[in-house]
């Protein structure tokens, strides 16, 4: 037999949708990099060493890129858009050294955890370095509404980690306490990355608003999706490791669905034990995951997710019809089916 018929497609997946966006933005991607860069410097050697070491390890640069091509939606040529995506990956970089330290996470990107490399008072440092810089970048917008949206971002991210604590280990969590958590940690600043763009670019309220309806859409998607693979994902693919929600006892979807779906006391005892009061033993995560298969949790939560990207997919249709609104519905369509 000979090679397959050329016309057959090729089938998308998340990366493709991610490299596409890249592509497209690629010139002014290599900008926000290089201003990234810029930015870590310092005359105290130890911050580059620990921000390069995060930063340089790369990441998808998807909220930077969401940023770009909210912007070039609107036909957007000006300078300020490249400080604005810059800003917007230096507090997510600042968000995840911090959080690191608070999951006690040991793989990001890849590599061993700052905190792992270097401890926490470091990585809490350097984080705090990381949110300054990228205020510093904000200003260079000249735009007070900017500073007003992305300074909200970072306020709201703080409070969903800390909200986070109060529904760990918390088994009589509901649906609703966590998805404040997943909008204030994660989807605020997919809100603000996509509003903020838009903002730059001159756009609208209405235009700005279904921006920042889509990137929060997607982002309560995304981390719906990420909170699944964090049971069964691949940790090579991923860059970071698999079961660190189980060990701290969070209240993700996965495990709502599981606590509500227990059938005996038994059932219900082990949730208690292992989330409630995070005494396990070696071979709870696996009886966990069996679990959670038997009764789907995790099929429920990609379906969860599916219908935020499909929310955010609807605020597109409020927005100017082009390559990059297409990559953007793109990325959103795939989201679900993201594996790293
Ligand atoms: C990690 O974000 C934190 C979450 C919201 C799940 P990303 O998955 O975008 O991480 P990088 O930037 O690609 O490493
Ligand atoms: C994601 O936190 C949001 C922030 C980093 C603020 P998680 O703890 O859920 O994400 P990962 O799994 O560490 O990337
Ligand atoms: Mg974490
Ligand atoms: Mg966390």
């Amino acid at each position: 037999m000979g090679e397959p018929a050329k016309s057959i497609a090729r089938e998308r997946d998340f990366q493709s949708a991610v490299l596409t966006l890249r592509e497209l933005t690629a010139a002014d991607m290599e900008a926000v990099n290089g201003t990234i860069v810029n930015h870590l410097q310092s005359s105290v050697k130890m911050i580059p060493e620990v921000a390069g070491h995060l930063i340089n390890a790369g990441g998808k640069r998807l909220r930077p890129v969401v940023t770009l091509a909210a912007a070039r939606a609107f036909g957007y040529d000006g300078p300020h858009h490249i400080s604005l995506a810059a800003a917007v990956e230096l507090i997510h970089g600042a968000t995840l050294l911090h959080d690191d330290v608070v999951d006690a996470s040991r793989l990001r990107r890849g590599l061993e955890t700052a905190n792992v490399v270097w401890g926490n008072k470091e990585s809490v440092l350097v984080g705090d370095f990381l949110f300054s810089r990228s205020f510093e970048l904000m200003v260079k917008t000249g735009s007070l509404k900017v500073l007003q949206i992305l300074s909200r971002a970072s306020c709201v991210i703080a409070e969903g980690e800390v909200l986070q604590l109060a529904t760990q280990q918390n088994t009589k969590s509901t649906f609703d306490m966590y998805l404040d958590v997943v909008e204030a940690k994660t989807a605020e600043l997919f809100a603000a990355a996509a509003q903020a763009g838009a903002v730059v670019a001159g756009a609208g309220d209405v235009q700005e608003d279904a921006f920042r309806q889509y990137g929060l859409n997607l982002g309560i998607a995304y981390q719906l999706v990420d909170d699944a693979l964090d049971y069964s994902g691949n940790e090579k693919a991923l860059g970071k490791s698999v079961g660190d929600d189980f060990r701290e006892g969070k209240i993700t979807l996965p495990v709502v669905y599981a606590i509500e779906s227990a059938r005996n006391n038994e059932e219900a005892a082990f949730w208690e034990r292992t989330i409630g009061e995070t005494a396990q033993s070696e071979t709870d995560l696996s009886h966990a995951m069996q679990l959670m298969h038997r009764d789907n949790t995790l099929g429920r939560t990609l379906d969860c997710a599916r219908s935020y990207a499909d929310k955010a997919l609807n605020c597109l249709n409020k927005l100017p019809d082009n390559e990059m609104t297409a990559a953007l519905a793109e990325l959103a369509d795939l989201s679900i089916s993201r594996a790293s």
